[in-house]
């Protein structure tokens, strides 16, 4: 099989040679991201493998089955960077990667509150410069804070048991809700219950069109003055704008991001030498309170051997069996 990556980074091509030893495909891997205009590059592949900042709509699918491509492989969770719709009549089968590790987002997450809340952040800049000083480095016990989880699958659920270990109160959110998180000690609540009670929110949700923008500026003058609030799912979660206003007047006491609505423009590469053109995200860095990291999450050893050996199993049983246990479409 030949498999065209997209958006491939020099770490890709290290976790996916590894782990195709044992399968033998083709592997060919671009930088380029994938969108309507790069599919004819995907030209001769039966399988392409795309990331979360690819624009799979339908221009983009439509191309790639005139191009031959049979299977669309995506080396993360999400999927709501795919047309299912346009996937669905076109009759390419989507692959994802659910539950490569979820404790890697969780250990992430608990990276950004404690950070925000210790203020390491500032504290690392701070000490390098010789000074020793404290003011403006105060924190707060994370022991019997309440921490509201808005999404309880697998990620909220590894960020509960670790949140659980710090002696937190658990307060959940969840269509779907589980019993573990209940037997954990976590209660199950309206959002605009969890909203009220929690001194912490963090975002472990996947991002549909129902819930874009759930955090708007309702939602956050809804919440506990001084709130810390956590999205390590997905940028269009978070009305950027709105958080910005929320910050400004304190309101937003902390705002931890590793995703952001407008990433696609800017994560994952070196801008450095650039300007940047985002004044959203330009003044987000702005403030003292905000931490952003750039979609790192899921950047683990051990999550990225795991993306690399499902996403070519998924394409592995697609092949042979016509079928996968981790199809979306
Ligand atoms: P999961 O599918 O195991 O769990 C998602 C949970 O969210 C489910 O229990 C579902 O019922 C619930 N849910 C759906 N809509 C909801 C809503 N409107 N409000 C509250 N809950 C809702 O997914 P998993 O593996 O826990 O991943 C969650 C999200 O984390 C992914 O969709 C992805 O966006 C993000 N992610 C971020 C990564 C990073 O590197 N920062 C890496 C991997 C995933």
């Amino acid at each position: 099989m030949n498999i065209v990556f997209y958006s491939a980074q020099s770490y890709d091509r290290v976790f996916f040679d590894r782990a195709n030893q044992s399968f033998g495909f083709t592997l060919h891997y671009l930088d380029t991201p994938l969108n309507a205009e790069t599919a004819r590059l995907a030209s001769g592949a039966q399988a392409v493998c795309a990331f979360v900042n690819d624009v799979l709509d339908e221009a983009c699918l439509d191309a790639l089955k005139h191009q031959g491509v049979s299977w669309i492989a995506l080396r993360c969770a999400g999927f709501n960077q795919v047309d299912l719709e346009a996937a669905k009549a076109l009759q390419l089968p989507v692959v994802r990667v659910p539950g490569y590790s979820p404790e890697a987002v969780a250990e992430h997450t608990l990276a950004l509150i404690l950070t925000l809340n210790r203020h390491t952040h500032r504290a690392y800049n701070r000490v390098r410069e010789s000074n020793f000083q404290l003011q403006g480095l105060l924190g707060f016990n994370l022991h019997g804070k309440t921490v509201g989880l808005i999404g309880t699958g697998q990620i909220g659920m590894a960020t509960a048991q670790i949140l659980k270990g710090f002696g937190c109160e658990l307060l959940g959110y969840d269509p779907y809700p589980n019993q573990v998180f209940e037997a954990l000690g976590g209660e199950y609540v309206e959002l605009g219950e969890l909203y009220r009670r929690a001194d912490i929110i963090s975002l472990h949700c996947p991002l549909s069109p129902e819930n874009h923008h759930l955090i708007n500026g309702a939602a956050l003058a809804a919440m506990k003055p001084g709130v810390m609030l956590v999205n390590t799912s997905r940028g269009g979660l978070v009305d950027t704008r709105a958080a910005i206003m929320a910050l400004k007047s304190g309101q937003l006491g902390y705002l931890a991001l590793d995703v952001y609505e407008q990433e696609s423009e800017f994560f994952f590469r070196d801008l450095s030498d650039e300007i940047l053109t985002d004044d959203d995200l330009s003044r987000l860095m702005t403030f003292p309170n905000v931490l952003i990291t750039g979609h790192q999450g899921f950047f683990t050893g051990e999550a990225l051997t795991q993306i690399a050996e499902i996403t070519l199993a998924n394409l592995r049983d697609l092949a042979e069996k016509g079928q996968c246990d981790n199809q979306v479409v």
